[in-house]
């Protein structure tokens, strides 16, 4: 199996079909996640680069990747830490050897709570909090569980889901914090989700703008408070470089590890293709059914490739088009306006299908097949799949 490189384009089939390969490669049954784990190591090392030259820190979010391992690679690149977004990603993080977790998300159930106060037994634990019943609730679980956690005030930027949008009632919830045993106050929140997917750089330049002038006003609030901010976090793949000077102290960007179709869709400065980090994750179908040359069905469909972020394409194939064919089966249709499309693959053949939206593809699946220099290396488990508690 063969990743693309600049200039390289990929032969097809990306196998021949019906021969007895003993290679690794052929024995990968499908659908399967694959992983470009050289572009992996590219993607972080650029991140990496863009933090150091922004002097910030990284906090990558780890609801993307849903993998200890991944996270130990972004951490041994010198990330501080990893988000995840629920406490039982936190558990599968922490035991997989990460030492420093942010709950991006408000967790107010008593078992959760409990859970997560069990965790800072372990590791450095933090979570976000906007409401103060809420951080009476994660105190109450810290007391029981004898620990500290560090909460930060979950600012709403305007993007109209979690946080206050009230600097002064933020500076209030930043002060009860501060003044409760068994809490610590270590700053802000900040993430503004819509803004990162605007499509057109002119476009998402002016809403980020817009987050980042709401993001001054949280701070300067703070400040005037006497409660400055040691951290703020925040920022995602699609609006990092546009919030390099806006109060940030971390990025908590996840999808650029491995891409997907949607942010390579919204579009660079020159109008073309956003693609500030390689494409490294695809799922491997197989053609298991053939239709003359206009048509042949795959065997992914609804239950291995998401649809909330657009259908799925298949880059190895130029003139075919993804289209639902159920819970276990993609059709794959010749376009009759394209100038040269491929051919119709064979029966048996393997071939990618790009996800629209890579973290709920990813949740699909139990484990990604790693591929270095073009070969199957390893299986590495989706260890925090399924943990929406
Ligand atoms: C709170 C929070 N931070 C960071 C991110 C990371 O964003 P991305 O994967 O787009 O880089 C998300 C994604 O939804 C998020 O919800």
């Amino acid at each position: 199996l063969e990743f693309p490189r600049a200039g390289r384009t990929i032969p097809l089939p990306l196998r021949a079909p019906h021969k007895k390969e003993k290679t690794l490669e052929a024995a990968l049954e499908t659908p399967a996640l694959i992983v470009d784990l050289d572009a992996v190591q590219r993607n972080i090392a650029r991140m990496k680069a863009h933090a150091a030259e922004a002097g910030i820190k990284l906090r990558p979010h780890g609801k993307t990747h849903k993998s200890p391992i991944f996270g130990r690679m972004q951490i041994a690149a010198g990330a501080v830490g990893l988000c995840c977004q629920k406490v039982g990603e936190a558990q599968i993080l922490v035991e997989g050897g990460i030492g420093d977790i942010l709950v991006t998300n408000e967790i107010v159930a008593p078992r959760a709570l409990a859970r997560l106060a069990d965790l800072a037994r372990f590791a450095k634990v933090r979570t976000v909090a906007d409401n103060a019943q809420g951080i009476d609730w994660i105190a109450d679980a810290a007391h029981a569980a004898g620990v500290e956690i560090g909460v930060l005030v979950d600012c709403d930027l305007g993007h109209g889901r979690t946080g206050v949008a009230e600097p002064a009632a933020a500076v209030a919830l930043g002060r009860q914090i501060a003044t409760t045993p068994g809490l610590r106050f270590d700053g802000l929140q900040a993430y503004h989700g819509t803004v990162q997917h605007v499509h057109g750089f002119a476009a998402r330049t002016a809403a980020v703008a817009a987050a980042n002038a709401t993001l001054a006003r949280f701070i300067v609030a703070f400040e005037a408070a006497g409660l400055p901010p040691a951290i703020v976090s925040g920022a995602g793949t699609g609006s990092f470089a546009l919030q390099a000077k806006a109060g940030y102290t971390e990025w908590q960007c996840g999808t650029y590890i491995f891409m997907d179709k949607e942010y390579r869709d919204i579009g660079d400065e020159a109008g073309g293709a956003y693609q500030p980090f390689e494409q490294a994750l695809w799922v491997l179908a197989t053609v298991n059914s053939t239709h003359g040359g206009e048509r042949v069905v795959v065997d992914a469909g609804l239950k291995s490739l998401s649809l909330d972020g657009g259908l799925p394409e298949a880059v190895d194939l130029p003139g075919w088009t993804f289209a639902f064919g159920g819970d276990e089966h993609g059709k794959l249709l010749r376009d009759a306006a394209h100038a040269a499309p491929a051919p119709a693959p064979a029966l048996g053949s393997q071939l990618r299908l790009l996800p629209g939206h890579g973290d709920t593809t990813i949740n699909l699946h139990d484990a990604y097949e790693i591929f270095e220099g073009g070969k199957h290396v390893a299986t590495w488990p989706v260890a925090a799949r399924g943990k929406i508690k």
